[in-house]
């Protein structure tokens, strides 16, 4: 017997995440592999979260706090709003998911940007929702074709800024434009999961539409500045009429006790997001000036990230790098064919990205 399942579900192409470490050195019989594949924090994580997990292992024997009380207020605190607008999540894709079971039923629609982050489409359509595509146009949210896409169907809009897998940005002016233009009832999430590393004054910052009265949601996480994508901890930002249904459909203890005591000696490690931010910027312009000498194209990116043009099938760079002990993303799976995606790595690890990436072009 085979159970009966919805065709949305079996029509789902599974996320596909970047190659583990371990399973390269495993496949290659090497042990000096690097991974610049997954955007995550190559200095570790913050010392200071890492100090009280040790420290709270011995309490693991208890379920951890549901409402997560003490680290939503220290979220509320850092960043002066109210904590009964915020939702934590088991990393920022639980508040993607359950933005998705809250808010959505077979047959609404929701617009993306396209390529988008891989797993908007995935819990859109786990919901019997229907994704809706808007091109990029020059690597950037095209959000006037976003408007034009709004049906009487339309639910949610996500939007990625900065944007996954381009570095692009939305500038506040062209935000506000397009707040005019999209009809109130409609959600406006911003997954601003690479937020910290944002150089451009112009950017918009979703906090800043908390008390507007509109259903603006922000999401952020502690994944990539703060160096914790193993824990799984991210958060919503959001009026009370979502955080309510969210809260009513999140497991009750979504969020594990490590996570939770982690996160909020992360929020208080300034040298540690200082020192993380600053290599980004670092390393990206180092890449900049390295690929611009070999005569390289690249996306110039606001994020931890940048994606280089290969000029030959992504697929098979990317392979070729494997065999150099070095994992990439192929932005194939993105329709950006002839492009990889890198993330700024330590400046020994970006060195021989470089040599390799010589080699194997
Ligand atoms: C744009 C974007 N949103 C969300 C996530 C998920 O982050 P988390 O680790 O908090 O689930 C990622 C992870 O790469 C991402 O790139």
């Amino acid at each position: 017997m085979k159970p009966s399942i919805p065709d949305y579900i079996l029509s789902l192409k599974p996320y596909v995440p970047g190659k583990p470490l371990e399973e390269l050195e495993r496949e290659y019989g090497i042990d000096n592999a690097i991974k610049l594949a997954s955007n995550e924090n190559p200095l570790g994580p913050s010392p200071r979260a890492a100090n009280v997990i040790r420290e709270a292992v011995g309490k693991l024997n208890r379920y951890p706090d549901g409402g997560g009380y003490e680290l939503i207020q220290c979220i509320a605190e850092k960043f002066n709003i109210d904590p009964n607008t915020i939702v934590l999540g088991n990393g920022s894709d639980d508040i993607i998911a359950l933005l998705s079971t809250a808010l959505l039923r077979a047959g609404d629609e929701v617009i993306l940007p396209q390529p988008s982050f891989l797993f908007y489409e995935i819990s859109v359509q786990s919901a019997g929702a229907i994704p809706v595509w808007v091109p990029l146009k020059a690597h950037t949210i095209d959000l006037d074709g976003v408007i034009q896409k709004v049906t009487q169907h339309t639910r949610i809009v996500f939007l990625n800024i900065p944007h996954n897998p381009t570095g692009s940005i939305v500038s506040k002016t062209d935000f506000e434009q397009f707040m005019a233009a999209i009809p109130p009832e409609i959600v406006v999430v911003i997954d601003e999961a690479y937020i910290e590393f944002v150089r451009d004054p112009n950017c918009v910052h979703s906090f800043d539409y908390l008390n507007t009265g509109r259903l603006v949601v922000g999401m952020r996480t502690f994944s990539k500045a703060y160096g914790l994508a193993g824990l799984r901890i991210g958060y919503g930002v959001m009026p009370s009429v979502i955080s309510d249904p969210l809260n009513r459909v999140r497991q009750p203890f979504n969020v594990n006790s490590l996570a939770q005591v982690a996160a909020v000696a992360a929020l208080s490690d300034d040298d540690f997001l200082k020192k993380s931010v600053d290599l980004v910027h670092e390393e990206l312009d180092f890449m900049y000036a390295s690929l611009s000498q070999r005569g390289i194209e690249y996306i110039p990116s606001q994020a931890n990230f940048l994606l280089i043009r290969v000029h030959q099938n992504a697929d098979e760079i990317f392979n070729r790098l494997l065999k150099q002990g070095i994992i990439v993303r192929s932005m194939t799976s993105y329709g950006y064919p002839a492009y990889i995606r890198v993330n700024a790595g330590l400046h020994e690890e970006n060195v021989r990205f470089l040599e390799a990436l010589d080699d194997v072009l």
